[in-house]
């Protein structure tokens, strides 16, 4: 079987009945839970081979999950506007189990980037099926009025790190998102007011301070995203900026910079750190961050270097075609690595994502099932 056809299989097989995606079903720290990170991205992977229903359910389990949470929302939203701060364990989590439950589990919970990759996905999977996947309606208004009272603040980033941090990749999925959702045609007007004005406020505050000015002042990031506002550092989260998030696109001079700069600090050999201080497991190449440059790659028509990420992602599969979170060898910190296996086990593998970036890339290249 093709790695398009096993990873289609696999998370067909592995979907929830509640429509939910599991992160990965046996690692010990993921089991059981649902990411709206990973899952939209691999309900994207999903709906461009054909899997319309599996992406359908993700989509309508999100926004039932959001949509039960509406009054939560709403209570959040009039103590903000009071003028009180929030505290971040009130907000919503960062990840639900199959269930659509909050979950006992302690995580790194305030984490916005995945209500905005959501709205994204699901306006991807719409517009490219031609249709709107039914019931999703007060979902989406939901995580706007959210978003948008709330999209200003820091909170952990991509890989639950960092809460006191505006992370330029969180505010890129926003971006994303909020537009996505005035394009679904569902807002009010006054959520679609509201919408505009937090991307307008994004992009602001994205040129002011999370770009290093394209001159000798601009330091180590002249001319391209920070990992967080006023960091010199990269993270392989800010490939989404570009592509598929658009914030500063592949055509614009900041996108093209971010890209490969990105790529100059962080990939070696087809696999793709998450940023340099990585120690997570000893710090390896994540398959899923090789399919975001990948992708970029072939946004930007370099088809043959993104072929060559694909392939990368593909030599990592087990003997059973399932693709693990990170790869041992080539560890940024070497010295870390046993500390996780004895906390938590094998490194995930399956991941989900994983297989979701390898169906977005297979499908840029027109690999086929
Ligand atoms: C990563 C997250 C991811 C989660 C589930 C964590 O280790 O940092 O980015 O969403 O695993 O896959």
């Amino acid at each position: 079987m093709s790695l398009v056809a096993h990873s289609l299989d696999l998370i067909r097989r592995l979907q929830s009945p509640s429509g939910a995606y599991p992160a990965s079903p046996t690692f010990s720290a993921y089991r059981g839970y649902s990411w709206l990170r990973d899952g939209a991205f691999i309900a994207e992977g999903v709906s461009r081979h054909g899997d319309v229903a599996g992406a359908d359910a993700f989509h309508a389990w999100c926004a039932g999950v959001v949509g039960d949470r509406a009054g939560q929302v709403d209570a959040l939203v009039a103590r903000a506007a009071r003028g009180e701060s929030v505290p971040v364990a009130e907000m919503l989590p960062t990840r639900f189990t199959l269930d659509g439950v909050n979950g006992d589990d302690d995580w790194w919970d305030f984490q916005l980037d995945g209500y905005g990759t959501w709205l994204w996905a699901l306006h991807a999977h719409s517009a490219r099926h031609g249709r709107v996947v039914p019931g999703v309606e007060k979902g989406v208004r939901a995580t706007v009025r959210y978003l948008t009272a709330f999209w200003h603040l820091p909170c952990y980033d991509w890989w639950e790190e960092h809460v006191e941090q505006r992370h330029v990749a969180t505010l890129g999925a926003v971006h994303a998102g909020l537009r996505a959702a005035d394009a679904l045609g569902v807002l009010s007007a006054a959520e679609s007011a509201a919408a505009t004005k937090a991307v307008a406020g994004i992009a602001d505050l994205v040129a002011r301070e999370g770009i290093g000015p394209a001159s000798a002042a601009g330091g180590a990031a002249a001319g391209r995203l920070r990992k967080w506002l006023g960091s010199d550092a990269v993270d392989g989260s800010l490939l989404a900026c570009v592509t598929p998030f658009g914030l500063y696109p592949a055509d614009h001079p900041v996108g093209a910079a971010t890209v490969a700069e990105v790529e100059r600090q962080l990939a070696r050999d087809g696999g793709v750190y998450r940023y340099l201080a990585d120690t997570f497991y000893g710090g390896g190449r994540w398959l899923l961050l090789s399919g975001f440059l990948g992708w970029n790659h072939a946004a930007a028509g370099r088809q043959a270097e993104a072929r060559r990420y694909l392939d990368w992602m593909a030599a990592q599969a087990t003997a059973s075609g399932d693709l693990p979170e990170q790869v041992p060898d080539l560890l940024l910190a070497p010295e870390r690595r046993q500390e996780w296996l004895d906390r938590w086990g094998p490194v995930a593998t399956p991941l989900l994502w994983s297989h979701g970036m390898y169906l977005i890339l297979a499908d840029e290249l027109g690999v086929r099932a």
